[in-house]
């Protein structure tokens, strides 16, 4: 498999920069060739965030006392050294806003914010995590009220004073808070909720008694359809914009947290650095497994600097604590596949050492933390066993993971061939949590597993002479997903663009033939594709996938190829075609699927068998 180490990151910022705040493609616009891979959040998170986060243990009990407590854990524990440095604040540290804007902190909380001349603030907390070396995370909202205000009522932390004082979330005050948590408390992460844009309609019982402002909501939970997907997407837009003109560009984290409501998985990517895919994670088997496959089916929207982001790590609590090993393992083995941000959330310094040694796995944590950024895709899945593989960037590298979901002791057995390294012989499997090697099984790599238990594995062998496009989600941009051209919000469960499958979920059969590996997309769509290794050829079949009506399946297709930029083939046909380009020299390919004809409902298409030989 060829090496896919990322692009030097900094030196691409300059020309993503300008991308960075313009308004989403749309239309046939998007269908023009960049000859660029216009990822146009800032790049510069190259692997995925890992520290920790008070909610999940504290709510909003969040003092300065326990911050630095789990810090100080993080330190002696070894946690820090594994990479686990974000230390973040949540929901609870705010007092009020001030007539002249300025947020004051809850000094009863966090005694060192209280300065000698009457202000407030966060600069002394933040400055002893940095001499700890360590970062500090802070929490706002998009909206003007945040969610312990929706969620937490009888919280004795909630913001206090006037309607106007306790909106302490960012929006009309952008600017100002961002200079504030930024400039003068130098914070290096920021999650920003979104509850001020979904909880406070006029019809809510607090906002109708005069206790909060009523907005109208932009977010809708479960109808995309009734949220204003532009409008939000504009006002993370424009905060973004407002971090990047006080912080240099480079250091600093924006995550996004509308819980994947409003479409954030198809363009969180846009404005932030992670985005939520599914509502919160909860101490739970089935709520974690929920997290994972709002995620599991979005590989092609993360890669270095974005991050799909299933919410925080419950190893620790509830069942994934000391009693539940197995479960805890499974939890990070498939936070890590995800390339997910991995933030720790049960108090740290009452973690048994069991938790810690599980969290601190150097071999595991280098999974998620690998370089190139490709998501697991899954391979196989039957009933409750499910195969992931993750490109890794050592040519011939995979992370392999068996996961067993159910309540029954599984086999799963993979054959070797679906890794689609260069060669069988010679093929090596590290076990990542027994940190034993494991032998083949004939051609295949089978394993009994027990309830609930994922194993982890790296496997080497030697690099094939062609790179199939799923197998490098982080390389394919969707720089034009197709859904501005349908008009309207996809069926629930459908995703614009994915490996392996339709946008619908459905197996990739394009004129009766299933193909296993290749790219399902909506048609008026562009994928970009980085090279970063010469390539000959690009090979596919493309065409409109049989589960298409039959109407659309009349429907002439014009499929193009671009290289940086130019035109290196164009087909246009009602049924599938051949294609097979030469693309030395090239760094950027494009692969348009054009449809100028108004169909009734979305029509799916397919890169089957998409691959780049050498
Ligand atoms: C939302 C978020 C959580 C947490 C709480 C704080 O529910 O999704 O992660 O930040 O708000 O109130």
């Amino acid at each position: 498999m060829p090496h896919m180490s990322p692009r030097p990151l900094r030196p691409v910022l300059a020309s993503l920069l300008a991308a960075a705040f313009a308004a989403a493609p749309a239309g046939a616009a998007g269908l023009q060739p960049t000859g660029q891979f216009s990822v146009p959040a800032a790049a510069y998170v190259a692997t995925p965030p890992m520290g920790w986060n008070p909610w999940n243990a504290f709510r909003t009990e969040v003092t300065e006392a326990k911050i630095l407590a789990v810090a100080d854990t993080l330190k002696q524990s070894g946690l820090a050294d594994a990479g686990y440095r974000y230390v973040d604040i949540d929901d609870g540290w705010w007092l009020r806003r001030r007539a002249d804007g300025r947020i004051e902190v809850r000094t009863s909380m966090f005694p060192s914010a209280a300065m000698a001349d009457g202000q407030t603030s966060l600069r002394p907390l933040v400055d002893r995590l940095h001499a700890l070396d360590l970062k500090a995370g802070l929490y706002t909202d998009i909206g003007r009220n945040a969610c312990s205000q929706a969620w937490d009522a009888h919280s004795p932390n909630l913001p206090v004073g006037s309607v106007a004082e306790r909106e302490i979330g960012s929006l009309e005050f952008q600017e100002q808070d961002m200079r504030l948590f930024f400039g003068e408390w130098n914070i290096d992460l920021l999650k920003v909720d979104a509850c001020g844009l979904a909880d406070f309609g006029p019809a809510k019982a607090a906002v109708k008694a005069g206790q909060f402002r009523a907005l109208a909501p932009l977010m809708v939970r479960a109808h995309p359809e009734r949220s204003d997907e532009g409008k939000v997407e504009g006002l993370y837009a424009s905060l973004a914009k407002a971090i990047a003109t006080v912080r240099p560009l480079g250091d600093y984290v924006l995550s996004i947290c509308t819980w994947g409501e409003a479409s954030v998985a198809d363009w969180g990517r846009r404005q932030g650095n992670a985005w939520r895919t599914s509502a919160d994670i909860s101490a739970t088997w089935a709520s974690m497994l929920r997290n994972f496959d709002s995620a599991e089916q979005r590989a092609l929207y993360a890669g270095p600097g974005h991050w799909n982001d299933p919410d925080m790590l419950e190893i620790g609590n509830g069942e994934f604590d000391a009693a539940h090993l197995t479960q805890a393992r499974a939890h990070l083995s498939l936070w890590a596949m995800l390339s997910a941000p991995l933030i720790l959330g049960a108090d740290l310094t009452r973690m048994p050492q069991e938790l810690i040694d599980i969290a601190r796995n150097a071999d595991v944590v280098a999974v998620d933390q690998d370089p190139a950024g490709n998501q697991a895709i899954t391979l196989m899945r039957d009933g409750d066993t499910q195969v992931l593989a993750k490109t890794l960037a050592e040519p011939g590298a995979v992370a392999v993971a068996l996961v067993n979901r159910g309540e029954r002791p599984a086999g799963v057995s993979l054959p070797l061939a679906r890794l689609r390294l260069g060669a069988q012989a010679g093929v090596t499997v590290r076990d990542l949590w027994t940190h034993q090697s494991r032998a083949l099984a004939g051609d295949a790599i089978a394993m009994t597993l027990a309830p609930h238990e994922t194993a982890l594995l790296l496997v080497k062998g030697q690099a094939a002479p062609a790179q199939y496009l799923d197998r490098m989600p982080a390389s394919v941009n969707v720089a034009e997903d197709g859904r501005a051209a349908l008009g309207r919000t996809l069926p629930a469960g459908w995703v614009p663009a994915r490996v392996d499958a339709a946008p619908s979920g459905a197996a990739l059969t394009v004129g009766g033939k299933r193909h296993q590996d290749g790219i399902g997309v909506l048609d008026n769509s562009r994928l970009e594709v980085r090279l970063d290794q010469p390539y000959s050829r690009f090979l596919a079949t493309a065409g409109v996938l049989d589960e298409s009506r039959a109407a659309a399946r009349r429907h002439a297709i014009s499929y193009r190829v671009y290289g940086d930029g130019k035109l290196l083939l164009e087909k246009r046909s009602a049924a599938p075609v051949q294609l097979n380009v030469p693309v030395a020299g090239v760094r950027i390919l494009e692969l348009v699927a054009a449809d100028s004809q108004k169909a009734a409902g979305p029509v799916a298409l397919a890169w089957a068998d998409a691959r780049l030989e050498h």
